[in-house]
């Protein structure tokens, strides 16, 4: 961590009461930055507000266009805003796509893509405002390469992707940066969702066995691995580069 690298920035950061939302969101506050904080989980913000100084929350679901307005205005109340991490997310149902439930497939395209857009829509016109600054997304390893056991998830990741890309290139002449990281798979609470639902321990353990036997580095990854990149993309370390899907996957996509 450096000490300076967002002073007097102001971020927004969705899915920050858990995971890598919550590690990013800290390590932008270490650096100097005021965070705002989004979170359908209105307690896990209230841990991770305690370890940002100053930080303001809101409560809300990002598939929620009035929640993601209320999020805009009490950005706008706190300066310029010059920083985006969209980091909320869902894994969805570990299931073949042939024995999906329509309901389940809907939920998951609404809070990973339609709940990315939403929040897309509502807080790049304040970067807009500010003259410029940096979003950063939130995809996966899955949404850049065929996920056989999480077919809908990637297909929902891929669509973050492309719409990080497209937005790269529309939004560049206002010098808004957009780029998005691909994490492989991460020690988070939602890694752990993804073990705890199979069917059995040894299944669990199977499961287990099978996503770190696709990363070369030979372990998962830490939450604070991805923020390490989050933060670059947000800095102006990174300030000539845009447009770019960043694979954090010990080598997955090698
Ligand atoms: N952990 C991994 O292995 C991994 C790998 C690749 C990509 N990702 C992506 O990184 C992001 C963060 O994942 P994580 O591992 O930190 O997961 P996590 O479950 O620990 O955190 C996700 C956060 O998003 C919030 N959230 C979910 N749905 C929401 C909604 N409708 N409205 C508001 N908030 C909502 C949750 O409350 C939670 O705080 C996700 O987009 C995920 O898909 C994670």
């Amino acid at each position: 961590m450096r000490a300076d690298r967002f002073t007097g920035r102001v971020a927004v950061v969705t899915g920050a009461a858990s995971g890598l939302g919550r590690v990013a969101a800290e390590g932008l506050s270490a650096e100097g930055a005021r965070v705002l904080l989004f979170d359908r989980d209105g307690a896990g913000l209230a841990d991770t507000a305690r370890n940002c100084p100053g930080a303001v929350t809101v409560t809300g679901d990002v598939t929620s266009a009035a929640d993601q307005a209320r999020l805009a205005e009490e950005a706008r109340r706190l300066g310029p805003v010059t920083l985006l991490a969209t980091a909320a997310g869902t894994i969805g149902a570990t299931v073949p796509l042939t024995e999906m439930a329509e309901e389940d497939w809907d939920r998951l395209f609404d809070i990973n893509v339609k709940g990315t857009w939403l929040t897309l829509r509502a807080v790049l016109p304040l970067l807009r405002e500010a003259g410029g600054g940096a979003v950063v997304t939130f995809a996966s390893a899955a949404g850049l390469t065929g996920s056989p056991a999480l077919p809908a998830y990637s297909a929902s990741k891929a669509a973050v992707v492309m719409m990080s890309r497209s937005l790269a290139r529309v939004h560049a002449p206002e010098g808004i940066r957009v780029n998005c990281v691909c994490p492989g798979s991460i020690e988070t609470p939602m890694l752990e969702e993804t073990f705890a639902s199979a069917p059995s321990p040894e299944a669990r353990a199977q499961r287990e066995a099978e996503f770190r036997a696709r990363h070369p580095l030979g372990r998962f990854g830490k939450a604070g691995e991805v923020a390490a990149s989050v933060l670059f993309l947000l800095s102006d370390d990174a300030a000539f580069t845009t447009g770019v899907a960043l694979p954090v996957d010990g080598g997955r996509l090698a």
